[in-house]
C-alpha cells in the first residue's frame, strides 16, 4: 500500500510517500519521497511559534513540497488534467479558508496525472489547530480530487512508532530514498513521549491501544527548555541551545577531572571546581510517588536563581556571562534528565513494560540519550530500549505515513476529519 502523509500540525511542513507492506507483526517500509520545510527561522524573532504566521507559511509550502515528494518518488507525471466543474467547485468550498492556496493547489493539480498512491494520511492532532486545519483541508481536497481514503493521524502515535522503526545502518541523508521496519516489539510498550507540548507516560498493551500512565501537571519538557532559553538569551527553539551549552560544561569538567587525576589529587588539582557545585536546582516532583510531572517550578527556579542576590556571582553587573549560561543550561539539564528517568523507571517497575520508546522532539536530547541508555542498561537490561534515528525526532510526515499504514491496515477511513488541538492517544 502506498501512503502520501502530510504533517502541519506546528512549525514543520512535511509530506511524506511510503511504501508500506506487511502487518501489525512486522511491517517494512520504504520512503519514496520525503519533503520537509521547517519554519524555525521565521519564528525565531517571536521567541516561538506564532500560530497565525505558521498557518500561512504551511499553505505557502504544502504545494512546493507535494511536488518535490512526487518528483523525489517518481510519481509526478505531467498531463493537463480536466477537473469537473463539481469538483473544482467542491475543493474550492474545502480551501475556502485557506487563502492563497486554492490558487497554487489548482495550478499545480491541473498539470498532474494523480499519482499512484492507496490512501491520504494527515495529522488531525495534537497541534496548534489554525496549523493542523491547513494540512487537513489540503488532504481534503487531494482526496476529492484523486478519489482517495483519507486517514486522520495522532502525532503523538507517529512519534512512538518512529521510535520503533529501526532502519539500515548508516543513516541515509535525508532526500535519500530509506527502508524502516517495525518488528519483534515486545509488549507491553511504554512510552514516554516529551517535545514542545507533551510531557507523559503511555502504556501500549496492546498494538496501538493506549493507557495513559503520567503527564505533566503544567508545562512540558520542550516548553521549559525553550522558556529557559529565553531567559538565558539564547534563542528559539532553546532544547539544541541548552544542549550545546551543557555538553560543553560536561566536556570541560571531564577534561578538569582527568586533570586532577594526573595531578594525583595534589592541592592544585583539587582545588579545581566543577560547574556543577555552584548551583542546584529542583527536581520538582521526584518523589512524589506518581508518574506525574511538573516543570513550571523548574522554570521559575531558574528565573528566581537569576535575579536572586547570590546568582550576582555569575552577573557582571547586568549582563549574563557566557559562564553562567553554561552552568544554568547544564544544571537545568541534569535536573530533566533526573525526573525523566526516575519517573520512567517508576512506570517500568509497574507496568513491567518489555519496551521502552522516547518520542518526540526532545528525544534529540543528547544528555536524555546517553542517561536512558545508560540507567536501561543497568536498572532494566531486559527491556529494550527505541530512540527515533536523528533524522526522525523531530516532526515529519514519514511518521505520519506510518502510523497512516497501521490505522489504513484496520480500514480506519475518516472522510470527515476534524483539527483537534487536545487529540488524546487513550480516549
Ligand atoms: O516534537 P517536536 O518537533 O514538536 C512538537 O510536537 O512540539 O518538539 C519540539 C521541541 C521544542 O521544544 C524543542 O526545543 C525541543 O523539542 N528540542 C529539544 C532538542 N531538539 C528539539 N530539546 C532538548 N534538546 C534537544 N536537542
Ligand atoms: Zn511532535
Amino acid at each position: 500500500m502506498r501512503i502520501l502523509a502530510i504533517e502541519t500540525s506546528c512549525d514543520e511542513t512535511a509530506i511524506a510517500i511510503l511504501e508500506c507492506e506487511g502487518d501489525e507483526k512486522s511491517a517494512r517500509f520504504r520512503v519514496l519521497g520525503n519533503a520537509l520545510l521547517s519554519q524555525v527561522e521565521i519564528h525565531k524573532e517571536y521567541g516561538g511559534v506564532f500560530p497565525a504566521l505558521a498557518k500561512r507559511e504551511h499553505a505557502k509550502n504544502l504545494v512546493p513540497l507535494l511536488e518535490s515528494a512526487l518528483e523525489e518518488a517518481e510519481l509526478l507525471h505531467e498531463d493537463t488534467q480536466a477537473i469537473p466543474e463539481e469538483t473544482r467547485a467542491k475543493i474550492s468550498e474545502v480551501l475556502a479558508r485557506e487563502p492563497g492556496l486554492t490558487e497554487a493547489f489548482f495550478d499545480f493539480v491541473s498539470e498532474c496525472e494523480p499519482p499512484a498512491v492507496d490512501a491520504i494520511a494527515v495529522t488531525a492532532g495534537p497541534g496548534l489547530e489554525p496549523a493542523l486545519w491547513v494540512g487537513i483541508n489540503f488532504a481534503k481536497a487531494l482526496a476529492l480530487l484523486w478519489d482517495k481514503p483519507l486517514v486522520a493521524v495522532n502525532h503523538m502515535e507517529g512519534h512512538i512508532l518512529s521510535a520503533l522503526a529501526k532502519e539500515p545502518v548508516p543513516t541515509p541523508p535525508s532526500g535519500t530514498r530509506f527502508n524502516l521496519v517495525i518488528s519483534d516489539v515486545e509488549m507491553p510498550v511504554l512510552a514516554l513521549l516529551i517535545s514542545g507540548g507533551h510531557t507523559e507516560l503511555v502504556l501500549m498493551k496492546e498494538w496501538l491501544q493506549y493507557e495513559l500512565i503520567g503527564q505533566t501537571r503544567d508545562d512540558a519538557v520542550g516548553e521549559a527548555f525553550d522558556k529557559v532559553a529565553r531567559m538565558l538569551e539564547l534563542p528559539y527553539p532553546g532544547g539544541p541551545e541548552i544542549s550545546k551549552l551543557a555538553e560543553e560544561v560536561r566536556r570541560a569538567n571531564s577534561v578538569r577531572s582527568r586533570l586532577a587525576d594526573q595531578a594525583s589529587a595534589g592541592p592544585e588539582g583539587g582545588e579545581e571546581q566543577s560547574f556543577e557545585v555552584y548551583l542546584k536546582l529542583p527536581r520538582p516532583m521526584i518523589d512524589s510517588g506518581t508518574c506525574d510531572f511538573s516543570f513550571a517550578g523548574l522554570k521559575t527556579a531558574v528565573l528566581y536563581l537569576l535575579k536572586d542576590t547570590k546568582g550576582m556571582i555569575y552577573h557582571t553587573s547586568t549582563q549574563l556571562t557566557e559562564e553562567t549560561k553554561m552552568a544554568i543550561a547544564h544544571e537545568f539539564e541534569n535536573a530533566v534528565a533526573d525526573v525523566l528517568w526516575k519517573k520512567t523507571f517508576l512506570a517500568l517497575e509497574e507496568t513491567a513494560a518489555q519496551t521502552l520508546v522516547i518520542g518526540g522532539g526532545v528525544s534529540a536530547n543528547t544528555h536524555i540519550r546517553r542517561v536512558f541508555t545508560d540507567a536501561v542498561d543497568v536498572r532494566h537490561p531486559h527491556v529494550s530500549l527505541r530512540i527515533p534515528a536523528a533524522a526522525l525526532t523531530t516532526d515529519n510526515a514519514v511518521m505520519i505515513g506510518l502510523a497512516g499504514y497501521y490505522r489504513a491496515l484496520r480500514k480506519e477511513f475518516s472522510p470527515e476529519i476534524v483539527a483537534n488541538g487536545n487529540l488524546s492517544l487513550a480516549d
